[in-house]
């Protein structure tokens, strides 16, 4: 029996397949590779290129394999582009969202583990955030994974769904061989280190004078090894029966943008220059996670949660493949 790993080519999905068949479990991917790199999927795992919308192709995927859960990661993920492409992500989120949901239920599989974020919470009214924090999204893509949440819950009630939403806090990090590279990149570790290697001449800084102790903002950092750790232990919870359920991914602990590029410049003993500019909107000034339900529904615990651990993980991967996922894997 297989497992479905919808995004299996992206950042973390190509992080999980690893962690998964580290573990002896079967996985397909299901990849569009309109964001993730064919050289992140390992040559010996059945990979479909496609599309998640795509009924048909789940379908075939379905009887190829004997599908027993899903893990899917597969969106549209970068806020900005979502508030001017808001079709696009509504599309590619939720309507293709909900013909994968369909298609696997035709096929008879009713165990999901979904990738949703900390974007459903919107402005924190109160931090560190937990599962009850009220969740009123400040963008499309918050949205769209706080949709197809509804969505699962409605499947659930409905058609006997079994999910795991887990939601994340900031991904980064890298394993041996897999690492984060999107292009354009929107996420702050990887532009602070591609500036340490010269690629970038600064670093851009959004606002100076938010309420935190040096004027930037904080975020929780989770390396992505941990993340695909908790995604084995959802599946793990769901096998044995448990209840479908919503659970923060992070460390509980925040770093502001200046303490990360202060430790990357550690890290890597190099110069990393930043230019302070505006604002951008709708960025919060502290986004912590309360991830104590992860450590008693799952018995998750991080493995890294130190932030010089996380960026020295990403910076060896990068020494290790200064073209990325173009350096011939
Ligand atoms: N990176 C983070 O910090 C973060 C934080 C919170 C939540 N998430 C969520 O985690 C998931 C994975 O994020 P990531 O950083 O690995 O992103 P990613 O872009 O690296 O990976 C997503 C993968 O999904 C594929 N994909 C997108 N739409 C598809 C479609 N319709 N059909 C088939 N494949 C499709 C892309 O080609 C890509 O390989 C996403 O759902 C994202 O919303 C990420």
């Amino acid at each position: 029996m297989a497992i479905l790993i919808t995004g299996g080519a992206g950042y973390i999905g190509s992080v999980t397949v690893e962690l998964l068949r580290a573990g002896g479990e079967h996985v397909v991917i299901l990849d569009d590779l309109a964001r993730g790199h064919s050289a992140a999927i390992p040559a010996d795992v059945p990979f479909y290129q496609g599309n998640i919308g795509d009924g048909e192709l789940i379908a075939r995927i379905a009887s190829d394999h004997d599908l027993e859960s899903c893990i899917h990661f597969a969106a549209l993920a970068y806020v900005g582009e979502s508030v001017t492409e808001p079709a696009r992500y509504f599309d590619n989120n939720v309507r293709q969202g909900i013909v994968l949901l369909d298609s696997l239920l035709q096929a008879g599989v009713r165990r999901l583990v979904f990738s949703s974020t900390c974007a459903t919470y919107g402005e924190p009214v109160q931090i560190p955030i937990s599962e009850t924090h009220p969740q009123q999204p400040t963008n499309p893509y918050g949205w769209s994974k706080f949709f197809m949440e509804r969505i699962m819950e409605s499947y659930e009630r409905a058609y006997g769904l079994k999910f795991v939403a887990l939601r994340y806090f900031n991904a980064c990090g890298a394993t041996e061989d897999r690492g984060e590279q999107h292009d354009p990149e929107p996420h702050l570790i990887p532009n602070v280190l591609a500036c340490a290697e010269g690629r970038l001449p600064a670093v851009s800084v959004f606002g100076n004078d938010y309420s935190t102790p040096d004027g930037t903002p904080i975020r929780d950092y989770i390396h992505v090894a941990d993340l695909g750790q908790a995604h084995i232990l959802a599946l793990e919870h769901l096998r044995g029966g448990g209840e479908s359920d919503h659970i923060n991914l992070g460390n509980g602990q925040g770093y502001s943008v200046l303490e990360v590029i202060e430790t990357a410049r550690e890290v890597t003993a190099r110069s990393i220059d930043l230019r302070f500019e505006p604002r951008r909107p709708g960025d919060p000034s502290r986004l912590v996670a309360d991830a104590s339900k992860a450590r008693t529904v799952l018995g998750w615990l991080p493995a890294y949660p130190d932030l010089a651990s996380i960026i020295r993980s990403d910076w060896k991967w990068r020494s290790g493949h200064p073209q990325g996922y173009a350096s011939g894997e």
